[in-house]
Order: structure tokens, then sequence, then C-alpha cells
């Protein structure tokens, strides 16, 4: 690889998952616009993001990402955004208290458009057309016209995004954050839920907690932290043009960064070390992601650590493991110590959905919530066994009180599913699962921190 970098370097390597415009003119038109457009996010709200993962790395905050699969522009609306960003905030909620952890938040939202796929065409009976690519480059029906990517559809998916972020900061820093809302952060259907008994004791201790607080004279209103939350954005950066047309220089530092998104990830099927995406994200400075499947080797990692964070920068990296329950206690011991050994800082995180995505009888695309659980103590088993941190969970949710995965506490069944199956890709927890997990994940993290408790005297003396 040559050491020159620059937003467009990655147009000469070889590259996986691009969308065949028609209009090559076109295409140019509109990333050249996109290029004039104001940035989304800027460096300084991404610096800081990489500042709060570091700590998560030393094992000192606990990562929750999660979002749509893929957010679409017919489920755009601010109903949507704010069950979403209730549902998050509650299950901050839960890890934090529960889990005696800090939390930080990123959604993926506000940009997560592009859907890499493995098969470039779709069948149904006979009829055979391109397959989806994300509302951001084609249509989801089933027609030749709808499939045809356009690049128009990134001027939308642009401000689709700017509005979306303009309603997550709103919420996140206008009061609707407040931890004094917590009990009202419950959701409508979550209210007779079996989760519902277990969150409002939490929140009846947050209560307690801020009344204490009040009763000894901290006044809870003083510290804007009460009052107002960090929300971060991120996504997939599959769609290198729009990325390029949005990447802008940072006045103050005179480095580039991608300002589509906070923190922006690289996808389990485009993580070739000499290809194009790599070659982009290395350039940026944001936090970035690289989703961790069963075909990467613990060399081939340790050099995509080279040339995506060459200055072992805490903060800089998060390996987000997605194995499948079946395949992750084979496949991450190996990768956690090629990491550890070589002394390189990075986050892990666990992704429990993408690997453990499997056809119900029904035809649908299921995940089943065991198999999520079991590959999310899978993760924390592996890291306690190794003495490495287990940073965080990166889900597919949504507020919404969808049926898209089977099992949780309501027991959805294989037959539910088409009940209320929205998702415009893969299956996503639905607002009490997500809370549900929220839960597990953290009376482990408690768990964890106990044991750290117990074994960090033992091995001092
Ligand atoms: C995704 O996160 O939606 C995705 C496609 O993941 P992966 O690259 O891990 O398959
Ligand atoms: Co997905």
């Amino acid at each position: 690889m040559t050491d020159r970098w620059s937003p467009s370097s990655w147009r000469t390597k070889p590259i996986q998952q691009v969308p065949a415009y028609p209009d090559q003119g076109e295409l140019e038109a509109v990333e050249h616009q996109l290029s004039g457009f104001p940035p989304l996010v800027f460096a300084g709200e991404a610096r800081k993001l990489k500042r709060t993962l570091a700590k998560v790395g030393q094992g000192e905050a606990f990562l929750l990402q999660g979002g749509d699969c893929a957010e679409s522009f017919a489920e755009h609306s601010a109903d949507n955004i704010r069950d979403f960003f209730r549902l998050f905030l509650q299950m901050a909620v839960v890890l934090t208290f529960a889990g005696a952890s800090p939390v930080v938040k990123v959604g993926r939202v506000a940009g997560q458009f592009a859907k890499p796929r493995s098969a470039p065409t779709e069948k149904i009976g006979d009829v055979e057309l391109p397959s989806y690519r994300g509302d951001i480059i084609n249509g989801i029906e089933f027609t030749p016209d709808a499939r045809i990517p356009d690049p128009r559809r990134q001027l939308m998916a642009y401000r689709q995004s700017a509005a979306t972020l303009n309603l997550l900061r709103a919420f996140a820093t206008g009061g609707y954050a407040n931890l004094e809302n917590a009990h009202r952060w419950m959701l409508g259907f979550v209210k007779d839920s079996p989760q519902s008994g277990r969150y409002d004791e939490l929140a009846e201790r947050i209560t307690e907690t801020l009344d204490f607080m009040r009763a000894i004279g901290l006044d809870p209103e003083a510290h804007p932290e009460m009052r107002s939350t960090d929300f971060y954005t991120s996504h997939e950066a599959l769609l290198l043009g729009y990325e390029q047309a949005l990447t802008r220089v940072d006045s103050t530092s005179g480095d580039w960064y991608a300002t589509s998104g906070h923190m922006i990830w690289i996808g389990d099927r485009t993580r070739q070390p000499d290809h194009a995406h790599i070659e982009y994200c290395r350039g940026i400075k944001n936090p970035i992601g690289l989703k961790c499947g069963p075909s990467l080797k613990p060399d081939e990692l340790i050099k995509l650590i080279d040339q995506l964070n060459p200055d072992n920068e805490a903060g800089r990296l998060t390996l987000i493991a997605r194995f499948g329950a079946e395949k992750a206690g084979e496949h991450l011991p190996a990768l956690v110590r090629a990491v550890k050994k070589e002394g390189r800082n990075v986050v892990w995180s666990c992704d429990p959905m993408h690997g453990n995505t499997v056809k119900a009888g029904s035809g649908y695309k299921n995940r089943p919530f065991d198999l999520i659980l079991s590959e999310i103590a899978t993760f924390f088993d592996v890291h306690r066994a190794e003495g490495t941190v287990a940073g965080g969970i990166h889900l597919e949710m949504t507020g919404k009180n969808v049926t898209e995965c089977t099992g949780g506490a309501r027991a959805i069944s294989d037959e539910e599913l088409q009940d209320r199956y929205h998702t415009h890709c893969d299956p996503r927890l639905n607002a009490e699962q997500a809370l549900e997990a929220a839960f597990l994940v953290a009376e482990r993290l408690k768990k964890e921190k106990l044991a750290r408790g117990r074994t960090v005297p033992a091995a001092a003396e």
C-alpha cells in the first residue's frame, strides 16, 4: 500500500459491493453537490467520542451501539426517532444503574442507509432483479425500475440524516434526557410488558437517589450531566463516494474527518486489507469500527490494525465481533489473544445479530433471542478467560413493537413473525427484547465488576 492518502485515494483500489449506477455524470454531479453541503457532525465531537471510547477500552465505561439494520425513507418520522431514542435512554439507564458502568451511547442512526448484500441479485419465482442495497442506493420494491441505483437518493439520505440528527440533538440536550424523566421514558407498549416492573423499580431508585442528593444539598439541576447526555451517530461506511463528499479538513487540527457520522465502521464483507474501504477509513481521524466475522484470521486482523491504527491510539478502533452463537467460542479467543499479545489498544464489542440470522420455518429471516443472548454470554466468558475487557454490545433494534426476532419474555413464535415484520433488511430486536437484553447484560457487567474487584487485590499480593 502506498502511503499517500487522500479522501479519493480509495478510488485506485479494488472495491466490493459497488452499485452499478447507469449514469456516471449524474453520480458525479450529486457527489459534487454533496461536497458543498454542511457537515453533519463536527471533528470535535468525533474526538470526544474517541476519548470516551478509550475509557471503554480500559473497562471504565461500556459501549452501547444500536439501531436499525437499515434506515428507510418510509419510516422517517418524529415518532420513530423519539421511540428509538427513548428506548436507547432506557437501556443506557439500566446498564448504568444495574451494571454500575457509565454508558457510551452510539446510535446506528442518521446515516445508516447503505447495505452490503451477499448476492448481487434477488430472485422471486422466475424473476431475477438486482438486490436492494439500501434506500440511499435503490428502492426495496421488487420492480426493475426501483432496483436501478439512483444517485439522487444520496441527497435524500443526507437530508433525512440532517433532520434525524437535529431531533436527536434536541432530545439529548433539551431536557428530554434529564434523568428525572426516567419514569416517563417507559414506552406505551412496554408498560404492560414483563420488563416494566423491573424498569419501574430501577426508575424508582433513580428518583430516590436524586431526592437524596437534594436532601444533602447537592442540586442535580446544577449538574449538566443530569440534564443532558452525549449521543453519537454511526453507520457502515459502505458508499464511499458519499463518504468522500462529506470528508472535510478540521480547521483546528488540519486532519481529515468523515462528517457523515461520529463513528463509521467497515463491514465484514469489505474489510480486505488492500481494498478501497480500508484505504478510505485509514485516512480519516474518526473513531472507527471493524466487523470481525468467522473468516478473519488473527494475523490478518493484526495487519488490519496496523493499517487502521498505526499509532496504537486508544479509542480509535472498535473491533465488533459477529461470529454467531455457535462459532464465537471457536473464533474469538484466538483474535483476542493475538491483539493482547501484540499490545494493541482496541475496544472489543459484541454484535450478536449478524452471525445468528436463520431462516424461520415461516420463510422469514429470523434471529432467535436465545442465540443472541448465548453469543453475548460467550463474548463475556472469553474476555473473562483471557483477562481482557468486554467493552460493549452492538444491536439491531427498534423502539417499535415489531415481531422480527423470535423469543424473549413474550416468547414471540415463528408463526407470529408475520404480524409486524417491518424491517428493510435484517430482523431487529423490538423494544421489549432490547430492554430485556440490556437487563441481562447489566447483570453480567455487575458480575464482571465484582470479579475484577476480587482478583485485582489478590493479584497484587
Ligand atoms: C450490518 O451491521 O448491518 C452488517 C451488514 O454487518 P456485517 O458487516 O457484520 O455483516
Ligand atoms: Co444488519
